[in-house]
């Protein structure tokens, strides 16, 4: 694997995650193989899963691993050509170039705006990286994907399902913030490539990006959607028409016990408890969120030994 920011960079992905569950049984196998390298994670947003789990996929594999929250360097320009006499203090030109130095993979979170639509989707965090850096280039979520979080999801889907083909519903929540789509693209897209019967269900006006959706099946009532579902994958995001809108929410979107039945229920985390699912979901034993949030290290760490294995 040469980098990994978009799911597309797994080149077989049934074994890379077969891979992944082996590499559970026995964490540290290739700790050799990151002996001497760097990782350096970039962090513009915040994290918990994705800081810890990342740096202890990399530790297991015997890596060292350098932080920096870059909200508390200075701001980053990322325009061409710009006259840099306002709040940027440097360019990314030279800021790739000079991490590229200390790392032999550079990590990095860029949430979006979700103002400006256009400029979202031209990623020019992540784009700028891949473009100025000269290591490879992980995408710990970007404005529109979060490639990591999806094989974490893939990986505990395989880990958990009962039949070949089992039934997989994503399904939006209500959510008092207006959050990213990048989450809700990554499953959408990696669905698409795994063996199950994908339903996607939200209010209307949430739907999301047609070019990610493409011709998965779309119910917009819910009830509807998780009959006989054996994993449903919550997750909020705002309007992708209206973009970075919170439409008129609906308050019976929040997934009950009652609603979910025998499914398993999934979550990226964080999750706000009685807005986006209820107590009695989230305390229960259809409840996989914690197995699936250490997903995230194999996840991790299986990607970064592809990477490795390539340098
Ligand atoms: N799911 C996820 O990416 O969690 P963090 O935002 O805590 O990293």
């Amino acid at each position: 694997m040469k980098k990994y920011t978009a799911i597309k960079d797994i080149e077989n992905l049934s074994e890379t995650i077969k891979q992944a569950i082996e590499l559970k049984e026995n964490p540290f196998q290739y700790e050799a193989l990151g002996k001497q390298k760097t990782l350096v994670m970039l962090f513009f947003n915040s994290s918990l899963r994705t800081r810890l789990s990342t740096e202890k996929a990399a530790k297991n594999l015997g890596m060292n691993v350098m932080t920096l929250n870059v909200g508390e360097t200075w701001d980053l320009e990322f325009e061409e050509g710009t006259i840099m006499n306002l709040k940027s203090a440097e360019h990314i030109k030279e800021a790739a170039q000079v991490i590229s130095q200390y790392a032999d993979i550079i990590a990095v979170r860029a949430f979006p705006s979700l103002i400006n639509r256009e400029q979202d989707e031209l990623e020019p965090i992540i784009t700028n990286f891949i473009k100025y850096a000269s290591v490879p280039i992980i995408n710990m979520e970007s404005a529109t994907a979060h490639p990591l979080q999806a094989l974490a999801d893939a990986i505990t889907i395989e880990e958990f399902k009962r039949s070949k083909t089992p039934k997989v519903v994503l399904s939006w929540a209500p959510h008092p913030k207006k959050l990213p789509h990048a989450v809700a693209n990554s499953f959408v897209e990696m669905m698409q490539k795994r063996d199950v019967d994908f339903v996607i269900t939200h209010p209307p006006g949430y739907e999301l990006d047609p070019r990610i959706t493409k011709n998965s099946i779309i119910i917009y009532n819910q009830e509807e959607a998780f009959q006989n579902a054996d994993f449903v994958y919550t997750k909020n995001w705002s309007s992708y028409s209206n973009y970075g809108e919170i439409l008129k929410t609906d308050a019976n979107w929040m997934i009950t016990k009652e609603k979910l039945g025998t499914a398993k229920f999934m979550h990226c985390l964080p999750v706000r408890r009685n807005v986006v699912v209820e107590d009695a979901v989230l305390d229960s034993e259809h409840s996989i969120v914690i197995k699936q949030a250490n997903n995230r290290t194999f996840a991790a760490q299986i990607v970064l030994k592809g990477i490795l294995e390539n340098l």
